[in-house]
Parts: C-alpha cells; structure tokens; sequence
C-alpha cells in the first residue's frame, strides 16, 4: 500500500493505494472516531460489481444511496435525494458519507456531505482513473447547471481517499484511457520526469500492469496534494490544474456530455497548446510531444464533429476562473512551468477550435 498525505492541517488526510486497500477502511473509519453511521453514495454500476467486496469494509453500514451512472445524473434533484436519503437514515453531525464510484460520485456524495447539517465527514473510494488521478482529492465537490460544468459546489475536503486498483479492473478501456488525459495534464504542469515516465509506458499503462497503474495513482495524487496544500481555494496555484479545462468544459457541455471529461480535457489541452504555440509561449515540439502522447494513449486529439467557434467562445466566456469578463486559460511553458492567461481573445480560440480540426 502506498499512502500519500494532503498536509492540510487539521482538514488533512491519507490516500491509500494499491490493490486490497479496501482492508485500509476500518482502520480508518476508527481513527476518524464518532462514526456511528455511514451512509453509501454510489454509482448503481459500480454498486452491482462491487458493493459486496466493498460491504464488509463498512462496520457501520447504515444506507445505499445510488444514483443512474453518468454526466447527466449530477443535478441538484440527484443531491436533493441524497439528502432525503440521509434525513431518512437519520445522519447526525459526527457520522460519515462514503463515496463509491467515479467522479460523478465524488463530486455529489461529496456535496451532499457539505450540506448536510451544514457539513458532515465523508471519504472517498474512487472506482475510475479520473476520480483516483484527480477528482477524489482536494475538496472540490458540486453539481452541473445548466450554464455550465461544476457551476454549483462547495470546497469541503474528505477525511480520506481509498484508492483500490481492484475496483478498477471492471473499469471498460475507454473510461480507463479517459482518465488518463489528466495524469497527462498533472505531469505537463508539475513533472518533466513524469512525462516522460507516461512516454516510457503506454504499453504497460495501457496493458493496466497493476504496478504501472499504481505508480501513475500514487504519483498524481501526490503531485495533486502538493498543489492543494499549497493553495487549497484556488486563490492562485491550484488554478493551474485547469490546464485544458476552459476549452475541454465549453466541448463537453455542447457535446452534451457525450464525451468522457477526460476526452474533452485532452482536446482542451491540445487547444489551449495552440493558444501557447502562437504566442510564443510553448515550443511547436512540446505541444507535438503532447498530442503524440496522446495519440499513443488512445486519446482523442481531433474533434469528431466541428463545433460552432462562437458557442465555445460563448461557453468559455462563463468560466468560473475568467476575470473581468474575460477568457482565461492556463498554458504550459516547459514541462512543470506554467503561466495564467487572463486575456485570451475569441479569435485565439477560433485559431485554437481550427487545431482539433485540421488533418
Ligand atoms: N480538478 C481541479 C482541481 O481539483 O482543482
């Protein structure tokens, strides 16, 4: 088992990897004291497979929360049941959430756990890439609203992170492979080596080799934990791990989500690399090395269907991270050096949009 710790003071907590670190549970849920309850948020897939090998980790078992997999589900009416389904079970202050599946689950067990008598405890047990590289780390839970992506949400930090490989064996090859785009993006921001490590590796990444997939987990979450304990509200640092992500969300919401978020980020990456390519800000080889990585991945790095320019530009507009109504986005210089935009222009994005389309 691998553990890597997000030094937040008191609002800190371990990660731990590895296969079988579901055993890690129950030591944890002791430490944490109080616990009398737990209610599961769950991703009904994810509950079929593997709520059973899960069930005897949890010795205060009290609900099953589940909710239809995907996108769509993560609404404030999905987080209005949960609720109910805590009222019900009759959650008190020193009780706990614990979420089991992808980032869908997170992000909505999570919040329901920071409404929830105004904040309860909860962890994390990742099932997907993307939630274990990313999205179960760092405290950022919320819903979609219809303007956009994670428009609704509160900073509420876990208690801790479960990451068991063995629940991501029956994970299908193109949510494993959509999850990867972000340990991309955690190694162009942080980590030159890691990088490359990814370059060294697409074949054991890809093949899933248990030590492979545990060195990328652990790797990621230590370098998504240096950034959060560094800046846990995003008042500056944190906002590099939206690198790809202004383009990446305006593509997923008008796909209607059809895409995997990882999907879109790796095409927002490829996008915003051009925004970096022409101002002189990132070398053509660099960004080169990024869609080839890609492309060795399995990554999308050309759009399927042309989207209209002006609604990304429109989408890219309601950002959350834009500054006086103009567009941001982050740009990689060299690998682990980035710089933030806050004056991207409709037209850089219209140049951008044309790189996801050019043969
Ligand atoms: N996924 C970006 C962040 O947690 O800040």
């Amino acid at each position: 088992v691998k553990t890597v710790t997000v030094e937040l003071g008191p609002r800190g907590y371990p990660i731990h990897i590895g296969a079988e670190t579901r055993s890690q549970l129950p030591p944890l849920l002791d430490r944490l004291g109080g616990v009398r309850k737990v209610a599961v948020i769950a991703d009904a897939r994810v509950a079929d497979l593997h709520l059973d090998t899960l069930e005897p980790c949890i010795p205060n078992l009290t609900a099953v929360l589940h909710f239809e997999p995907g996108e769509a589900s993560k609404s404030l009416a999905t987080v209005a049941s949960f609720l109910d389904g805590l009222a019900e079970a009759r959650l008190e202050r020193s009780d706990l959430v614990l979420t089991f599946g992808g980032g869908v689950a997170g992000d909505m067990g999570g919040f329901a756990a920071a409404c929830w008598l105004r904040g309860i405890r909860y962890v994390q047990v990742p099932t997907t890439i993307e939630a274990g590289v990313d999205a179960s780390v760092g405290g950022k839970t919320g819903v979609n609203h219809a303007a956009g992506k994670n428009l609704i949400g509160a900073f509420h930090q876990p208690s801790g992170v479960v990451i068991d490989i063995d629940f991501l064996e029956t994970l299908d090859q193109r949510d494993f492979i959509a999850g990867l785009a972000e340990s991309v993006k955690h190694a162009a921001i942080r980590d030159g080596a890691f990088f490359d490590w990814h370059e060294q590796h697409v074949k054991a990444i890809l093949g899933r080799k248990p030590d492979s997939v545990a060195e990328l987990l652990a790797r990621n979450c230590a370098i998504k934990a240096a950034v959060v304990a560094a800046d846990e509200r995003e008042a500056g640092l944190r906002a590099i791990l939206n690198y790809g992500h202004t383009i990446g969300h305006a593509i997923e919401r008008l796909t209607d989500y059809q895409l995997r978020h990882g999907e879109a980020v790796a095409l927002g990456i490829v996008a915003e690399n051009a925004i970096a390519v022409g101002r002189g800000l990132m070398s053509a080889a660099d960004a080169a090395r990024v869609r080839e990585l890609f492309t060795a991945l399995g990554l999308p790095v050309m759009l399927a269907e042309p989207l209209d320019p002006e609604a990304v530009i429109d989408r890219c507009r309601l950002d959350k991270k834009n500054r006086g109504g103009e567009i941001n986005c982050v740009v990689v210089r060299q690998w682990g050096a980035t710089e933030r935009l806050d004056d991207v222009t409709a037209e850089e994005i219209r140049t951008a949009l044309s790189a996801l389309s050019a043969n």
